[in-house]
């Protein structure tokens, strides 16, 4: 989950710097700057190249700003005409910034670092898309992929090549493991779920790992319940990312059969600090780590978090003996 950001005083600083996020993501020593900040801070396993999954629609053609109090603005698509404004041609000159960066801090992490790259998935990055920023109720995008699905698969399949691409680029300059954020997977009625949760995400791991067959692979299909057992099941994936909403001892009896499992501290135990965040910290650590299981959030790191909290988190996790040996 989101390590760098606004909880980080020496991000804020660079951020102040850099005009605006995406120039910051775009300007390759500033975006590999502030993906090491964290890990020199706290020396965590793995960093996550500073970048953002709506870098996507803006290299595809369709501007993306960030709006202070408001979040992502986008002019909305909503009709197949409107998808010929696309351009893929383009995307992976537009996106050489990233690669960059991602080269500039596989060189400066030592090896036993982690570098993960990452995506949006189809359907959550279509919502930006469709809806021209954040949704409460994702009534256009939904309406559309309801009821003429043959239309908004014509988005969905430009998403999936655009991400594909995206991901073995990245695997290309540096990174050791990729993650797909599928934040809004939940949304989805049952009937739907399959068609554009599951199967484009299955065509972006088969795409991925078709060039690249050893590439571990973290799915984040955030709020699915039960449905992540059918993320789990994606021919490819080597590991999905818990929600804070998932029942541990139900991942353990099923998904941690099959898969990795990474998560899944609400970020407000971390923000709240204390007695509260050490038990549910070890309640987690506790239930998965019998099993294959990466110690992380349920989300984003928030801004107001104290740092210190995060430090005593890190020493939690970084000390547990288990309760089994
Ligand atoms: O360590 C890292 O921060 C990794 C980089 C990263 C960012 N965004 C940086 C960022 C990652 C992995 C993301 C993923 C992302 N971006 C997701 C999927 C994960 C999730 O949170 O569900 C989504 C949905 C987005 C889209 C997005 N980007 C939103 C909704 C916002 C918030 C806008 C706001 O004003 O609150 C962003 C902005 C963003 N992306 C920030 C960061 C550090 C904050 C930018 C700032 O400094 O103002």
């Amino acid at each position: 989950m989101r390590q760098a950001g606004r909880y980080l005083p020496e991000y804020r600083e660079v951020r102040k710097g850099a005009g605006t996020f995406l120039d910051l993501c775009y300007t390759p020593d500033l975006a590999a700057e502030v993906t090491l900040q964290p890990i020199r801070r706290y020396g965590f396993d793995a960093a996550i190249i500073f970048s953002d999954i709506l870098v996507i629609p803006d290299a595809l053609g369709q501007p993306v700003s960030f709006k202070e109090g408001v979040g992502p603005v986008l002019e909305e698509i909503r009709t197949v005409e409107e998808l010929s404004s696309l351009d893929q041609r383009k995307l992976s000159q537009h996106l050489d910034p990233v690669y960059e960066a991602l080269r500039r801090v596989r060189s400066e992490l030592s090896d036993e670092t982690t570098l993960i790259g990452f995506a949006g998935a189809p359907w959550t990055i279509a919502t930006y898309m469709v809806e021209g920023g954040t949704s409460r109720d994702f009534a256009n995008t939904k309406r559309w992929a309801f009821s003429a699905p043959e239309e908004f698969s014509q988005l969905i399949d430009i998403l999936v090549a655009s991400i594909t691409n995206h991901l073995v680029a990245q695997v290309e300059a540096g990174a050791d493991a990729l993650q797909i954020f599928d934040s809004w997977a939940g949304m989805l009625p049952e009937t739907a779920f399959d068609k554009w949760c599951v199967d484009p995400i299955s065509r972006v791991v088969s795409g991925v790992k078709e060039k690249l067959p050893d590439v571990p692979i973290i799915v984040f299909p955030r709020l699915a319940g039960y449905r992540y057992l059918k993320v789990a099941a994606i021919e490819g994936v080597s590991a999905v990312s818990l929600d804070q909403t998932v029942s541990l001892d139900w991942v353990q009896e099923t998904l941690q059969r099959k898969v990795a499992v990474q998560g899944n501290l609400d970020p407000i135990y971390l923000l709240a600090g204390g007695d509260a965040m050490r038990e549910e910290a070890n309640r987690i650590l506790e239930t998965l780590s019998g099993g294959p299981f990466i110690f992380n959030l349920g989300h984003g790191v928030l801004p107001p978090t104290p740092l210190d909290n995060v430090a005593e988190l890190c020493e939690i996790v970084s000390n547990w003996q288990g309760t089994s040996a």
